[in-house]
């Protein structure tokens, strides 16, 4: 107030900037973006592929602003074929129409069409990422978003020296769309990935690609604030960086309390951003940074290869960045076993909410509607005329309580919207199994799920508690599970079977760690809580790109509040046709 008064006491000119730059704080500025999808030549691992990008950019275009600013993305359409973009992680208070997965908030955007994503980032700030919400495209089709705190607000740890995006991606050599069309007409599982990238690159570890490292300059002495985001399709990922140690401040753009390790572990969707200081003295080496896959499934059924990064010392007094210096010793990390998920286990419990004042934990104590969620693979009978090349001649599918949703031909929140939801979607999706089993146990002889387009409808601001529970159903896997359009509370974890009578007494309710993608352990349970504030049509899906296809995902409709800011706005104009 004091600073108002003064300002305006000023020559007007002055008063009149500094009056400017309060409103700016107060309600952020419009950032606009053009994004243009068109393919790209790119020459990975000794071939050259041509892939789907934005702007021919790959990774592509960074995406910047400050918590309180509006965004508009106009993403037009240059290929031949289907798109649409996730803003991953952005609450989209009342803009659900530009949320972007395909035929869930939107019809895809068509070729040579373009639509503009309009949304304001609310109470967020840190790292989030957007990808393709369509197909496979986001093995390609993925940037990062960085959310800087409010003009003159401070991070709550020191201020890093340099802010560096280090997106984790996947490789295929042959085009993702044939592998995941041929594996969904045959019903197997589609050809694992040939490498993992950071920032696009897959390094020195693999053939003919050194060339293509990511290297990240350094001079001793100084912290880095890492931006770690991974955009794997199919695989949790160990990460270290030989002889560093990595303080974890962040997580989906939510403040944690800082705890250092010497490795982590991040799921596909998960953000994660990390502090990195550097030696004080030039070490006279160089280090690996290195991440490679965790997964309890077969092996030879997943992608085992590490990608690796280079972290180089900058010399100092030296005139110019060198290149690697050859002659250094190069240290690399040692990453966890494959199956390591007590390594995992321990460290996700380590993730907890800053809960400070300014950064306050808002855990609902109270709960409206408990939901219990049976998470896991089965399969679906061949058709009659053929053998299909899943388990037995089955063909694969993954469901949320034995249903595998099937999407239908037009938006669902279309149909929600206008009330037409008739023929479109049920709104009868089990909130428990119909036919309980021990679940981490014996499977049933049985393993075929059933196929519907079964939604779970929620009243405006109900407090929502759900347990989400692996099944050993063609055996057990840890399963990221995405929620669009909500943070929620991680309020425990445990492994075998849920007990609903003793768990609940463990729960964190003080200062769980907030966040939109949290792990299902493979072989047992986790407990999250949210509330249903924000009106639309929500899909939550596990972020494994092949179980998603396999059906393991549901939405939920919220129906509006009372309030003109509580309902949903009227889709914009421009808004895709099916
Ligand atoms: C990619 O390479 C092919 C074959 O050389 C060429 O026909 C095509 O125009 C290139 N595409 C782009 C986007 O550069
Ligand atoms: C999958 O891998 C097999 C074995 O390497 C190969 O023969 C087949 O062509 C691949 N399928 C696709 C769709 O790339
Ligand atoms: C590199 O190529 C060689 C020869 O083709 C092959 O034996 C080896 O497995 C390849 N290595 C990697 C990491 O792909
Ligand atoms: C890096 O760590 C290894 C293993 O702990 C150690 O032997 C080596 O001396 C360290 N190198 C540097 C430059 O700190
Ligand atoms: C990766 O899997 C292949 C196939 O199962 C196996 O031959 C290879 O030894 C594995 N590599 C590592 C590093 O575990
Ligand atoms: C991890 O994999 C190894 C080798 O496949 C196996 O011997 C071990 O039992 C597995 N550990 C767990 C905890 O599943
Ligand atoms: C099986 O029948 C379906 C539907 O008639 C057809 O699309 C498909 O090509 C047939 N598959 C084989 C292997 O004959
Ligand atoms: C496949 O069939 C065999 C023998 O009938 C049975 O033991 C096994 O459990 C079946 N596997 C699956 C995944 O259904
Ligand atoms: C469920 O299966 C597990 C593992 O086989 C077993 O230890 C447990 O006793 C079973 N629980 C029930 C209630 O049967
Ligand atoms: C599976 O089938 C076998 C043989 O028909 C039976 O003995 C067993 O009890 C069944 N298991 C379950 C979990 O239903
Ligand atoms: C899942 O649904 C299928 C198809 O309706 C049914 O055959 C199967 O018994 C169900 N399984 C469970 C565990 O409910
Ligand atoms: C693109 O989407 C429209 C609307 O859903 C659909 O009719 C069309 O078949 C799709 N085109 C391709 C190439 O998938």
């Amino acid at each position: 107030m004091a600073m108002a008064i003064s300002s305006l006491l000023r020559p007007w000119p002055l008063a009149m900037a500094t009056m400017m730059v309060l409103i700016i704080q107060a309600q952020g500025i419009t950032r606009h973006y053009d994004f243009n999808v068109q393919m790209a030549n790119v020459t990975r691992l000794c071939g050259t592929k041509s892939i789907v990008t934005v702007n021919g950019q790959f990774p592509g275009p960074e995406l910047i602003a400050r918590e309180g600013d509006r965004v508009h993305v106009r993403v037009t359409n240059h290929v031949a074929h289907n798109m649409s973009i996730h803003w991953h992680g952005i609450r989209q208070l009342t803009t659900g129409w530009a949320d972007g997965p395909a035929y869930v908030t939107q019809c895809p955007i068509q070729t040579g069409q373009t639509y503009v994503y309009k949304f304001t980032v609310t109470g967020q700030r840190g790292t989030l990422w957007w990808h393709a919400h369509i197909s496979w495209f986001r093995a390609t089709v993925y940037g990062a978003i960085v959310i800087l705190p409010k003009l003159g607000v401070p991070y709550p740890f020191p201020a890093p020296h340099e802010e560096v995006p280090v997106i984790f991606g996947e490789w295929w050599a042959a085009d993702t769309e044939d592998i995941m069309s041929k594996a969904l007409k045959v019903g197997g599982a589609p050809n694992i990935s040939d490498a993992y990238t950071i920032n696009g690159l897959p390094g020195p570890l693999y053939n003919c690609s050194a060339k293509d490292t990511f290297k990240l300059k350094v001079t001793p002495g100084k912290t880095y604030l890492l931006r770690l985001i991974n955009a794997a399709l199919n695989d949790e990922l160990f990460f270290s960086v030989a002889n560093h140690t990595l303080t974890v401040v962040e997580v989906d753009a939510v403040y944690v309390k800082p705890f250092t390790v010497k490795t982590l572990v991040i799921s596909p969707a998960m953000t994660t951003n990390v502090l990195l200081t550097t030696s004080p003295v030039y070490p006279n080496a160089n280090f690996y940074m290195a991440a490679a896959p965790y997964s309890v499934i077969r092996p030879g059924t997943y992608d085992n290869t590490t990608v690796a990064g280079i972290l180089e010392y900058h010399k100092p007094g030296s005139p110019s960045t060198p290149g690697l210096d050859k002659t250094l010793p190069l240290f690399k990390p040692t990453l966890p076993f494959f199956n390591d998920t007590k390594f995992v286990t321990s460290f996700t419990t380590k993730l907890l909410s800053l809960a400070s004042k300014q950064y306050p934990a808002a855990v609902a104590q109270s709960v409206d509607r408990r939901f219990f969620f049976t998470i896991g693979l089965g399969t679906l009978p061949s058709p009659k005329n053929m053998t299909c090349q899943g388990p037995n001649g089955t063909q694969f599918a993954a469901a949320v309580n034995n249903v595998s949703l099937v999407l239908p031909s037009m938006a669902l929140l279309q149909s929600h919207f206008t009330g037409l939801s008739r023929g479109v979607y049920a709104s009868n999706s089990p909130a428990m199994p119909l036919s309980p089993f021990n679940y981490t146990g014996t499977p049933p002889n049985n393993t075929h799920v059933a196929t519907g387009t079964r939604l779970l409808s929620l009243p405006y601001t109900t407090s929502v508690e759900l347990v989400m529970q692996d099944t050993s159903v063609l055996g057990i896997e840890s399963h990221p599970l995405h929620l669009h359009g909500y943070n929620f509370f991680v309020v425990g974890q445990g492994f075998g079977n849920y007990d609903p009578t003793n768990d609940p007494a463990k729960f964190n309710l003080v200062g769980p760690v907030e966040r939109n993608t949290v792990g299902v352990p493979a072989g047992g349970w986790v407990a999250i809580r949210f509330l249903a504030d924000n009106p639309s049509v929500w899909f939550m899906h596990c972020h494994l790109e092949v179980h998603t296809t396999w059906g393991l995902r549901m939405a939920w409709p919220v129906q509006t509040g009372p309030k003109p800011n509580e309902k949903l706005l009227p889709p914009p104009s421009d808004m895709p046709k099916c």
